[in-house]
């Protein structure tokens, strides 16, 4: 057994993406470009709604999953499968790409509060080829703990005897919005391979055994590997937790494409130009 301890703090980037929707970037940045598997994490929110209306017009997607988690808003989804869905708040949609994708995210609100995350999971060489699939998840299909001060939603992996919606997946991904009353605990166990790291939403945590500088909003916990992970809230504060099996393949990025080479990265940006690109 070893205890997970805080091996990097990194602030968000405040950006722009889509038609100018601002948000905070934290994986995918200079300073944690790449923690395999996760290759992006954005948290896009604002009580303004200059700052969101014009959404994520069409916009192309090859050799990766988007995991789309709502905690205040109303997003539409539609994309070149014929699928077609609103998130409404609370709700996740896990994207598997795959060979290819086109598709818009628009809000489906005119005003009011948004706050959401997207979480760019790669896939592995040999799913990058697979046809599209989705996993629409609906608030009160998400498995959800609550005693004594912690409050566990699990979209992915399994806290005590709650299992989250998205099984048999390749990576392991384990995937928990937790809340802690103050002083309260979240104690978890995780396999000793699996990357993990905490996105500290409100509060102040304490992470591990080790003395380490104060975490704060709007921040990235990344963490040693390990297999025990405890964490204290110093006040009430809510986090997301996130891991996975490691894939250990090359990547080659190339903006909404990422895959192992650059020549396919130059393949996806012909087959998008061709119109190939979305032919299943
Ligand atoms: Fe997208």
């Amino acid at each position: 057994m070893s205890t997970l301890e805080i091996k990097k703090i990194v602030k968000a980037i405040e950006t722009s993406d889509g038609a100018g929707v601002k948000l905070k970037r934290s994986i995918g940045t200079p300073e944690a470009s790449y923690i395999d598997p996760f290759l992006m994490l954005d948290e896009f929110g604002s009580e303004n709604k200059d700052d969101y209306i014009a959404g994520f017009p069409a916009h192309p997607h090859r050799g990766i999953e988007t995991v789309t988690y709502m905690l205040e808003g109303k997003f539409q989804h539609q994309d070149s499968t014929g699928s077609k869905g609103i998130m409404e708040t609370g709700d996740v949609q896990w994207m598997k790409t795959g060979r290819g994708i086109i598709h818009s995210e628009m809000p489906a609100m005119s005003g009011g509060k948004l706050l959401g995350f997207q979480l760019w999971i790669n896939m592995p060489s040999k799913l990058k080829k697979n046809k599209p699939e989705y996993l629409y998840i609906k608030k009160n299909e998400l498995g959800s703990y609550k005693s004594d001060g912690v409050t566990v939603k699990v979209i992915a992996g399994k806290f005590k005897d709650i299992e989250g919606p998205e099984k048999n997946h390749n990576v392991e991904p384990i995937y928990f919005h937790v809340v802690l009353e103050k002083k309260k605990k979240f104690e978890f166990n995780l396999p000793k391979e699996h990357n993990s790291f905490i996105y500290l939403l409100k509060g102040e945590l304490t992470v591990g055994n080790n003395k380490h500088e104060k975490t704060s909003d709007s921040n990235l916990i990344l963490l040693n590997k390990g297999t025990d992970l405890i964490v204290e809230a110093n006040k009430m504060s809510e986090f997301l937790f996130i891991a996975g099996k490691p894939i250990g393949e090359e990547i080659a990025r190339g903006g909404p494409f990422v895959m192992n080479t650059k020549e396919e990265i130059n393949q996806a940006i012909k087959d998008y130009q061709d119109g190939t690109f979305a032919k299943y």
